[in-house]
C-alpha cells in the first residue's frame, strides 16, 4: 500500500475483480501518489467496454477534473473533430489517460494551470492503465503525446521520430491481454491547439495519424 511518501504507486489499490467497472470504483480511492490530494476526483477511462480502439491522453484537465470524465474540455473537442475527420466512430473508442488525477498550479491563487506529471507519477499510475488494457483487450492503442507514449514505450521514446507508425507493445509491462494490442503514437490534441505556426497543418497531420491507426483495426 501507499508509503509515507505517497509514491508507492497504484498497484496496492487494484481490486481482485478486474472488470472496468470495479477498476473504476477502486481507482476512485487511489492514493498511489500525492496527486489525489489537490484534484477533485479520479478521472478514470470511459467508453464502450468492447471498444477495439483505446485512446490514451496525458492526464485530466480542468474540465475533466470537474466533470469526472476524460476529454470533455477543449482538447477533447479537438480530438472528437479529428476522430470524425479520420472516419473513426467515437463509439469504437475507449478514452483514458496515463495519469488519472489532474496536476496543476494556481495562477494568482485562482486559475488552475496544467502541470506535466513527473515520470514518477506516470509510473505510479501505470497499473491502472495496464489493468484497463487487460480488461478492455483493445486491438489497437493510440498514445496521444509524449506522456502517454513514454508511459508505455519508455522515457527514451520520441513521438516525433515514430508518429503514425504501427508499433508493438514492449514486453515487461505486465500486459496480459491476448492478442497483445498494437500501438500508434501521435501528438497530443492540446499540442495541436497550441500550434501557433500552422494549426491547420498540425490538425491535418494528427488526422493522418488517426487514419493510420484506423487502418490497423480489423473493423477498418
Ligand atoms: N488532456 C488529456 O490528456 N486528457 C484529457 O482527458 C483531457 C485533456
Ligand atoms: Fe492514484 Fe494515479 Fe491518482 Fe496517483 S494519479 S493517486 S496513482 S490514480
Amino acid at each position: 500500500m501507499a508509503g509515507a511518501a505517497g509514491l508507492a504507486g497504484a498497484e496496492g489499490y487494484l481490486p481482485d475483480n478486474r472488470s472496468l467497472a470495479s477498476l473504476e470504483a477502486a481507482a476512485s480511492c487511489c492514493h498511489g501518489c500525492t496527486l489525489y490530494k489537490n484534484a477533485s476526483q479520479t478521472v478514470f477511462g470511459h467508453g464502450q467496454p468492447d471498444a477495439p480502439l483505446m485512446l490514451v491522453g496525458e492526464q485530466p484537465g480542468d474540465r475533466e477534473d470537474i466533470e469526472g470524465l476524460p476529454f470533455v474540455g477543449p482538447a477533447g473537442r479537438l480530438l472528437a473533430r479529428a476522430l470524425d475527420d479520420a472516419g473513426i466512430d467515437p463509439d469504437l473508442t475507449y478514452q483514458t489517460n496515463a495519469v488519472k488525477h489532474f496536476k496543476f498550479t494556481r495562477k494568482n491563487g485562482k486559475r488552475r494551470i496544467h502541470q506535466k506529471p513527473s515520470r514518477t507519477e506516470v509510473v505510479a499510475c501505470r497499473p491502472w492503465l495496464i489493468a484497463e488494457i487487460d480488461a478492455l483487450q483493445p486491438e489497437l492503442i493510440v498514445l496521444l503525446g509524449a506522456t502517454a507514449a513514454q508511459a508505455v514505450l519508455g522515457p527514451a521514446f520520441r513521438v516525433s521520430a515514430h508518429r503514425g507508425e504501427l508499433l508493438q507493445l514492449p514486453d515487461g509491462l505486465g500486459v496480459r491481454a491476448d492478442p497483445t494490442p498494437q500501438l500508434v503514437a501521435t501528438v497530443h490534441p492540446s499540442a495541436v491547439l497550441r500550434d501557433r505556426t500552422d494549426r491547420e497543418k498540425a490538425f491535418a497531420s494528427f488526422v493522418d495519424d488517426l487514419r493510420s491507426a484506423r487502418s490497423g483495426l480489423s473493423t477498418g
